[in-house]
């Protein structure tokens, strides 16, 4: 699979349940058209039209009942000059969230859910605190968040999202952290991201980090395996996945996954590990993520 920048082979696989399909294939394509057209459409409009201040002289209005064009693109609504105008504005594919019933937020919903986002993060109120709180994300460039889910951070899973997912992923955080604005007092989430000493010994990156790779609350992140799903917040309620129909993970039901994976599910490729009833500890402990406001049961 080549993300969007065209870099092959990249291993994306098995950091969600069910492996990262393209929920709506060649979406891109079709929103890159529409952006061309619209260029070219625009460009003629700028030449020939009578020069005015502002987003106007170049653009047609809409959604004028709603607000102002800066009130919904950001940009620079003071100059007739497009690099400026434009500078830190927000595109139209990422500004569905300003509108009410946005699909763009509905898609962003269900991958946030489906991919385990929660699983580190805070989104809409609800999630482990083991990452940035997404709900404080309002004032950000929404490009950056787009940058920053297509080239994730090292301790963030690499989903290889797309264009069109990615953009509905921005506008779930968008929509949620516009809602959410003021509470910005919150105390932000302490996180080790810089390993400790004895990380090299640690026991999960001895044992489960040639496979497996986890954010945790006291060492950061742990492991280098992309074969394997990221266990970060694995006991939580946001982890994305079971261990049987209606089990949530727990440390008892994962030393009996370790004993012997295929008991449990009969098609597991993992093979059984061998840790002993203190190490079967320190690992619960490790993967444990400290309650946060809004993990409710
Ligand atoms: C000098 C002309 C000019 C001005 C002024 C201008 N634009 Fe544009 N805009 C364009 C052109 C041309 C395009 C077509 C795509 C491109 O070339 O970037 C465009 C595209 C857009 C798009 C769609 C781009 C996308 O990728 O979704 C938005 C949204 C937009 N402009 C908003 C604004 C806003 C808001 C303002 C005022 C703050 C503004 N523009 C001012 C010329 C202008
Ligand atoms: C209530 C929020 C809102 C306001 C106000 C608004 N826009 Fe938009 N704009 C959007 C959304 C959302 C889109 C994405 C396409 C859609 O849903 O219509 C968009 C798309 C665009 C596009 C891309 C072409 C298109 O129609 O799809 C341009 C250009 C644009 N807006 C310019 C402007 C300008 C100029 C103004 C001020 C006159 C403005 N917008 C006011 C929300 C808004
Ligand atoms: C295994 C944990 C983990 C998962 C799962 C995860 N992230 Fe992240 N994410 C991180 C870390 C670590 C960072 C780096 C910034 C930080 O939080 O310190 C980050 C950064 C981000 C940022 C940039 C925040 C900023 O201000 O720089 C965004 C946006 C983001 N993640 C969105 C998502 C979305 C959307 C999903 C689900 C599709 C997701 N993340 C899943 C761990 C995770
Ligand atoms: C040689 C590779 C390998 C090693 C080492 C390994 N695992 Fe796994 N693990 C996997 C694979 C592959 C899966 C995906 C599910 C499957 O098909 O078995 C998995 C699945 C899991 C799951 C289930 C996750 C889910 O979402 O269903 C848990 C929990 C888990 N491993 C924990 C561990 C722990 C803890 C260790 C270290 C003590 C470990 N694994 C070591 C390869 C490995």
């Amino acid at each position: 699979m080549a993300d969007q920048l065209g870099r092959p082979g990249r291993l994306c696989r098995n950091h969600c349940p069910d492996g990262c399909r393209d929920v709506f294939p060649g979406g891109e394509l079709v929103a890159r058209l529409a952006v061309l057209i619209l260029g070219f459409g625009f460009l003629a409009g700028c030449v020939t039209g009578t020069p005015q201040e502002g987003c106007l002289g170049c653009h047609p209005v809409h959604y004028r009942a709603r607000g102002n064009c800066v009130s919904c693109h950001r940009g620079n609504g003071a100059t007739s000059r497009k690099n400026i105008a434009h500078y830190r504005f927000i595109p139209a594919a990422l500004a569905g969230f300003t509108l009410p019933g946005s699909p763009q937020v509905a898609l962003g919903k269900r991958l946030a859910e489906r991919y385990g986002c929660r699983r580190c993060h805070r989104l809409a109120g609800l999630g482990n605190g083991l990452a940035t709180n997404l709900d404080q994300l309002g004032r950000e460039d929404p490009q950056r968040l787009l940058d920053a889910i297509k080239q994730p951070a090292t301790a963030m899973p690499d989903f290889c999202f797309a264009g069109t997912d990615a953009a509905a992923l921005v506008n779930t955080i968008m929509a949620a952290a516009t809602e959410r604005r003021g509470g910005a007092n919150e105390v932000p989430v302490v996180v080790h991201f810089t390993p400790g000493k004895g990380v090299r010994e640690n026991l999960f990156v001895r044992k489960c980090g040639g496979c497996h790779r986890a954010l945790t609350a006291r060492e950061g992140g742990l492991g280098t395996g992309d074969v394997a799903p990221n266990l970060a917040g694995l006991f939580s309620r946001f982890y994305p996945g079971e261990f049987r129909p209606a089990e949530r993970w727990n440390a008892e039901r994962l030393r009996r996954w370790l004993d012997n994976p295929r008991v449990v599910r009969p098609a597991a490729r993992m093979q059984p590990v061998a840790v002993t009833p203190a190490e079967a500890v320190v690992l619960a402990e490790l993967l444990q993520v400290p309650p946060s406001a809004g993990d409710a049961p």
